[in-house]
């Protein structure tokens, strides 16, 4: 996507050929800044305090990690070290996972002197893997917004309703669940989206809004509370989020409050789809209950970021000295409240059946 009209993915590999630069989300929407990776530590850190996030992109970050670790060292015991170490930074996001367990397969085998080369190759690869699978769950999301559109018969936008950011902020490039309202917009369909700020971090008042802000879409953020007000009085025709992790039966993880809204849209009959790319899927799962849900600082809850009159990016509390924040990162909406799920192979139940329809050689 286009920043101030320069492309961008959200990780890329430096000059030098072997540092990895990332845009640091913690700074949006005020500042565009980019951070240098020079070794495993510096990816660790990106991931675990969130200048990168989105499981896509921490799947990413994690690849090129293992990739600076391979150049600083290639031995087996820093290649077990560095996938500790990235593994240890955030538990939910299972892209994390595959992304190390496909680096460190294809490493192992082979020898220490190849492994930097093959490690900056494969994770250059999973990278443009992203972007082809994004680009596809797009086209397929694509035709469900255009349905819509043309059942309508009017000209009014399609609302469609998000939560947390699932663009492509969150992944290399496109995102998943804003990938469809991307290539709606960019093909003349009206669309309107209805972006969840997503208390406590406020990725979709931070990120979502300033990404579909900065490619035009038509967008009205609004507090979380507020989605299932506009779907009793009929002002969302569908909602689409992303998943951090959905088992091979169709239960979704995605970031807190998304059950909310999946409850709210099922009590309307608003459709609710979930954009997932295929390596999000934990096939070793079945049941939602059994993913590991990230519990996060309070102070995330406690504080705000924001940014005064005089310009200056401030925090502040916003609770009564003293009082105690709990903080789940992520929830479980159960498959019966899932419509669909937007693949790169095409949508399908949520289901164990629709998943291993479209994906049999992993289920
Ligand atoms: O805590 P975050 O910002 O990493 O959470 C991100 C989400 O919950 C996204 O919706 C999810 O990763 C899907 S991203 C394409």
């Amino acid at each position: 996507m286009k920043v101030d009209g320069k492309d961008y993915r959200t990780i890329w590999l430096a000059d030098d050929g072997w540092g990895v630069e990332i845009i640091n989300q913690t700074k949006l929407p005020f500042v565009f800044e980019t951070v240098w990776l020079e070794n495993v530590d510096d990816a660790a850190r990106a991931i675990k305090d969130m200048l990168v996030r989105g499981a896509p992109l921490i799947g990413a970050t994690a690849a090129y990690g293992m990739a600076l670790a391979m150049h600083t060292d290639a031995s087996d015991t820093h290649m077990e070290a560095a996938y500790q170490q990235l593994y240890a930074t955030r538990p939910t996001a299972v892209n994390l996972r595959w992304a190390l367990d496909d680096m460190t397969s294809r490493l192992k085998p082979i020898a220490v002197t190849d492994r930097p080369a093959v490690a900056y190759a494969r994770a250059a690869e999973i990278c443009d893997d992203d972007v082809q699978i994004c680009s596809s769950i797009g086209d397929h999301g694509f035709k469900l917004i255009k349905k819509l559109y043309e059942k309508r018969g009017t000209d009014a936008p399609v609302n469609i309703l998000t939560h947390c950011n699932a663009g492509w902020l969150a992944t290399v490039d496109w995102g998943t669940a804003l990938a469809p309202i991307y290539k709606a917009h960019n093909a003349g369909i009206p669309v309107h989206v209805w972006v969840d700020e997503t208390r406590p971090r406020n990725q979709g008042a931070s990120l979502t809004a300033w990404e579909l802000g900065r490619h035009g879409v038509p967008l009205t953020v609004i507090a979380d509370n507020a989605g299932g007000h506009l779907m009793q009085e009929g002002r969302v025709d569908m909602c689409i989020t992303g998943t951090d992790r959905t088992t091979a039966s169709g239960d979704v993880c995605n970031k807190i409050g998304t059950y909310l809204k999946a409850l709210a849209a099922f009590d309307n009959g608003v459709p609710f789809y979930v954009g997932l790319p295929s390596p999000t899927v934990d096939w070793t799962l079945d049941d939602g209950r059994d993913i590991p849900i990230e519990e996060r600082d309070g102070d995330e809850v406690t504080k705000i970021q924001g940014k005064t009159a005089t310009g200056e990016v401030v925090i502040v509390e916003i609770v009564p000295e003293g009082a105690h924040a709990g903080n789940p990162a992520f929830d479980v909406t159960p498959s019966r409240l899932v419509t669909g799920l937007i693949t790169e192979r095409g949508v399908c139940d949520a289901s164990k059946a629709g998943l291993a329809k479209l994906f049999p050689e992993l289920a």
